[in-house]
């Protein structure tokens, strides 16, 4: 498997759950850090937490709003500077408001839209500039068992992780001759703070970890592989 060290990696939705322990494993690893999200406080303690150790100048917290063109705009103009390429990309910036069709207004539609699909369109698109061709740079955007499989509980979710789904192949197919690969990664449920207070049985859900190692997988597959999608869930509890 490929040496992720001094790999140059972009995590989107870094303070997130399944985000902070990707950083975590990925400073383990020997990567060159950018975390991005929106709160900046939760940000600082991870970047604090990862630097602690004497890294700082291989971890990196640019907070923003990955939907909103300017600001992601203004992120990656920082990442050249910072760190003047980029390997990886992984797309984790996303979230959830369930609820019944006829009692949804259209601000929450668009803010489910903006931070599954506006957000990895819009970091997609100011990435590339930065990736080498032909030197295995990789986008994996993560998306969900509930872009694949309709539940009645969050149908707003389940369309934006069905169109992720899908920009993914899409850009993939276009950004191939580059020689930049493009993975979809589907998980089912994970114990985050992506439920908040939603009724769920946290004990049946797969760990961040569980994601984290399928993550690593991709980032670690040599460049003369390509993993289109990858579907995991919990299993046996
Ligand atoms: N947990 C699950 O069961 C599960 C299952 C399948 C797929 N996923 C997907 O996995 C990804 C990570 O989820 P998670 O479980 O780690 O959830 P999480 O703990 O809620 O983390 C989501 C992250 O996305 C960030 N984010 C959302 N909208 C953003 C925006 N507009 N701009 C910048 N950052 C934004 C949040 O940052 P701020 O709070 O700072 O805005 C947060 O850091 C999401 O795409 C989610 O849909 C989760």
């Amino acid at each position: 498997m490929a040496d992720l060290t001094d790999r140059v990696v972009v995590v989107t939705g870094a303070a997130g759950g399944i985000g902070s322990a990707l950083a975590r494993r990925l400073h383990v690893a020997g990567a060159r850090l950018v975390l991005t999200s929106r709160d900046a406080g939760r940000l600082a303690a991870l970047t604090d937490e990862l630097a602690g150790d004497g890294d700082g100048d291989r971890v990196t917290a640019v907070p923003a709003d990955l939907a909103d063109a300017a600001q992601v705009a203004r992120l990656y103009e920082e990442v050249g500077r910072r760190t003047g390429h980029v390997d990886a990309l992984v797309n984790l910036a996303g979230r959830s408001i369930p609820g019944e069709v006829a009692d949804t207004d259209v601000e929450d539609y668009l803010a489910v839209w903006h931070s599954n699909v506006t957000s990895a369109f819009l970091s997609s698109k100011h990435v590339l500039p930065l990736m080498k061709p032909q030197s295995g740079a990789q986008v994996v955007n993560v998306s969900s068992l509930a872009g694949r499989r309709p539940n009645a509980t969050a149908p707003l979710y389940c369309t934006a992780k069905a169109a992720l789904d899908m920009f993914t192949r899409a850009f993939g197919l276009q950004v191939r001759e580059r020689g930049i690969r493009v993975t979809t990664l589907a998980p089912g449920g994970v114990d985050t703070p992506f439920w908040g207070d939603r009724p769920v049985d946290r004990s049946a859900l797969m760990t961040a970890d569980d994601v984290v190692d399928a993550v690593e997988f991709v980032l670690r597959t040599p460049a003369r592989v390509q993993i289109s999608s990858i579907e995991l869930e919990a299993f046996g509890r």
